[in-house]
């Protein structure tokens, strides 16, 4: 059964009944069911607990009827374990309350070993297996890049302005720190795979900061590491970034079997960019899910005419849910995609 699921097969680029689609961050704070959870357990509380881990997993599966389950953990976990003292504070999103900023920093980050220092990620992905009936699971974590500027910046950034001075002031140092993160996400995400994620996607969400040949230099080697290591266990990996124009044949090159796209490129002219040698995933604007359903429909209606009926499409937003967005409006977007491609372009 699973190894028939649309979702796997569009990965694969291979033909599908109707586009799959899920949705980054599908469970969180718009979700009432997420939102009782949260007022008993802080967010690193319910990554710790598997059993709760899971349960929130399970939440948008329930409520959307989605193709695929996403993990619920964050992408800064690893930086617990490295010693780096990482906070969610109330309104102000993550707070590292030891960044890295010199070699010393670098070299007193702890050895890390994913079985042992995220174990509780591990059992929560071996206890979706027994609950997730059929619908794939994936795993995930970010890309050394947009890990680092956390670890660097100390907190959420604008302007990446601590990172980029590191990289041209300090080039040494911000190498010492991407192959250390390197090595420590190749193994996060190959036990996620042992453990059972059947997918797995390596989110770069802040690259887009970056010119390309700054992301040649820095980021590509780093990244490359982390997805080859995924690829080679043989399963679809999903390399997403964001504001990745410029970007997207320098991240072809990294890896990935499915590459994402954002929203500010048309999904057939970002697919084109890539060649159509990858599957794509996106991209409609999450701020779409604020509008009236007509807008929505043309919109969603307009990726999918995108998409052309190519194998190899996976419908999502080009970034994650936002807070306050209608639930009943992201359930909208389920049926449509569904019901569109299942009756295809002739008749919308
Ligand atoms: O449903 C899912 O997608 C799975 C869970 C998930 C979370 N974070 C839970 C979470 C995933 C895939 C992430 C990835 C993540 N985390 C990214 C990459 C994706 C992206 O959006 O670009 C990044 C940059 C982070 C770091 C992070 N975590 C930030 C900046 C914040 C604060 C901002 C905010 O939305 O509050 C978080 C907190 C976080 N991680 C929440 C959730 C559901 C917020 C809800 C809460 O506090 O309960």
């Amino acid at each position: 059964m699973e190894m028939n699921s649309r979702f796997l097969q569009a990965c694969q680029r291979q033909p599908v009944d109707a586009t799959p689609v899920w949705f980054m961050r599908q469970a969180g704070r718009y979700m009432p069911e997420y939102r009782a959870i949260r007022e008993k357990y802080t967010l690193i509380e319910i990554c710790q607990h598997p059993e709760l881990a899971a349960e929130v997993t399970m939440q948008p599966i329930r409520a959307l009827g989605v193709d695929a389950a996403i993990l619920f953990a964050d992408i800064l976990l690893p930086v617990i374990p490295l010693g780096l003292d990482l906070e969610f504070a109330k309104g102000e999103g993550p707070i590292i309350r030891s960044p890295v900023r010199t070699l010393d920093d670098v070299r007193a980050m702890k050895p890390f070993d994913a079985e042992s220092d995220l174990g509780y990620v591990m059992d929560a992905i071996r206890i979706l297996h027994g609950t997730l009936g059929g619908v794939p699971l994936i795993g995930f974590c970010g890309a050394p890049f947009t890990v680092a500027s956390y670890i660097i910046e100390g907190s959420s950034s604008r302007e990446f302005l601590k990172t980029k001075t590191m990289m041209y002031s300090a080039p040494e140092v911000f190498h010492a720190l991407m192959e250390k993160l390197s090595a420590v996400l190749s193994d996060y995400l190959v036990a996620q795979i042992h453990a059972g994620a059947q997918v797995v996607q390596v989110f770069d969400s802040w690259v887009g900061a970056l010119s390309p040949a700054d992301y040649e230099t820095f980021v590509l080697p780093y990244s490359q590491k982390v997805l080859k290591s995924a690829e080679a266990t043989n399963i679809p990996v999903i390399h997403f970034g964001t504001n990745t124009t410029t970007l997207l044949q320098l991240m072809k090159r990294a890896g990935g079997s499915v590459l994402g796209l954002d929203w500010r490129l048309p999904l057939d002219d970002g697919w084109k960019l890539i060649g159509h040698d990858r599957a794509v995933q996106g991209n409609l604007d999450p701020a779409t899910l604020f509008a009236p359903l007509p807008e929505i429909k043309a919109r969603v209606h307009d990726i999918l005419r995108r998409a052309d009926g190519r194998p190899g499409h996976i419908f999502n937003l080009g970034h994650g849910i936002l807070q306050n967005t209608p639930v009943d409006n992201v359930k909208a977007v389920v049926d449509m995609v569904h019901e569109y491609s299942a009756v295809g372009i002739e008749n919308p």
